[in-house]
């Protein structure tokens, strides 16, 4: 379970707020998709979620523990894939992803599963023993998937998991998102993809200019919205709406 309650953040010298007293709860089973324009925000809710920053006011609590209080034990309990698929390039991807496990304390039979079980749904199982360094964005991005899963987290946070990923990974990736949501685990992404959105997600959020603008499901927006139309049309319009009310 996430919670965020009243949190805020700003960076040096900037006079705007990058998140805005966000309020949010997300509920352990569901899968919930972060959806905003670029600069919206997103990426540093996520870093906030995560402990990579800390926030100017508000508290979140990952399965009811604060992170800012005990980033450790919170850190225990989710897997993050940040947007920047950028590892240590010398390290050959076994090492990485037994170094991860090591931080974690994964047993070697459970690391070995589970490393055996999604590199072979990424089909990256023979390129394991080569070095970070020779590896395209893809090839990347699911090592990081991978790695964020090695602990078997209840939480999973990723920050636009699609990007780069040829379509049949996108579909593994799809795949595990609904299989850890059926074990009753809760998965959080941005995305920039509607359909994804649509489709996939159980409730969406909404952010602009650092303040959430709607949180629910997509049936909702629509009946909020009062249009039957695809979620991307909703979503330019709801945008457009705020821009006009908050010039
Ligand atoms: N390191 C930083 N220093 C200063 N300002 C930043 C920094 N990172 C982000 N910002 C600002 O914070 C705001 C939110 O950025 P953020 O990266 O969270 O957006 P986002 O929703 O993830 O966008 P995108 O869809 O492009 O990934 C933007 O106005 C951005 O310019
Ligand atoms: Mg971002």
């Amino acid at each position: 379970m996430l919670e965020f309650s009243g949190i805020s953040k700003s960076y040096a010298k900037s006079p705007v707020k990058a998140v805005d007293g966000l309020e949010l709860r997300v509920a352990d089973g569901e899968i919930f998709g972060f959806l905003g324009p670029n600069g919206a925000g997103k990426t540093t809710t996520i870093k906030l979620l995560t402990g990579v920053l800390r926030p100017d006011a508000g508290r979140m609590d990952i399965d009811g523990i604060d992170i800012a209080a005990e980033p450790l034990r919170a850190k225990r309990r989710f897997g993050y894939v940040s947007d920047n698929p950028e590892l240590f390039a010398r390290l050959k991807a076994y090492e990485y992803l037994n170094f991860v496990a090591d931080v974690f304390g994964v047993s070697s039979l459970d690391r070995q599963q589970r490393i055996d079980h999604y590199a072979g749904l990424f089909e990256i199982k023979d390129v394991l023993h080569g070095s970070i360094g020779s590896f395209s964005h893809g090839m990347k991005q699911k090592l990081l998937v991978i790695a964020s899963l090695l602990h078997d987290p209840a939480n999973w946070i990723l920050d636009e998991p699609m990007v780069g990923l040829d379509p049949k990974s996108a579909f593994a990736l799809k795949e595990i998102m609904r299989q850890r949501s059926r074990d009753g685990k809760l998965v959080f992404f941005s995305t920039h993809v509607m359909e994804v959105a649509e489709k996939l997600c159980d409730r969406i959020g909404i952010i602009n200019k650092g303040r959430l603008i709607f949180s629910g499901s997509v049936a909702e927006l629509r009946a909020a919205q009062g249009a039957d139309s695809s979620l991307e049309k909703l979503f330019l319009e709801l945008v457009d709406d705020e821009a006009e009310a908050q010039p």
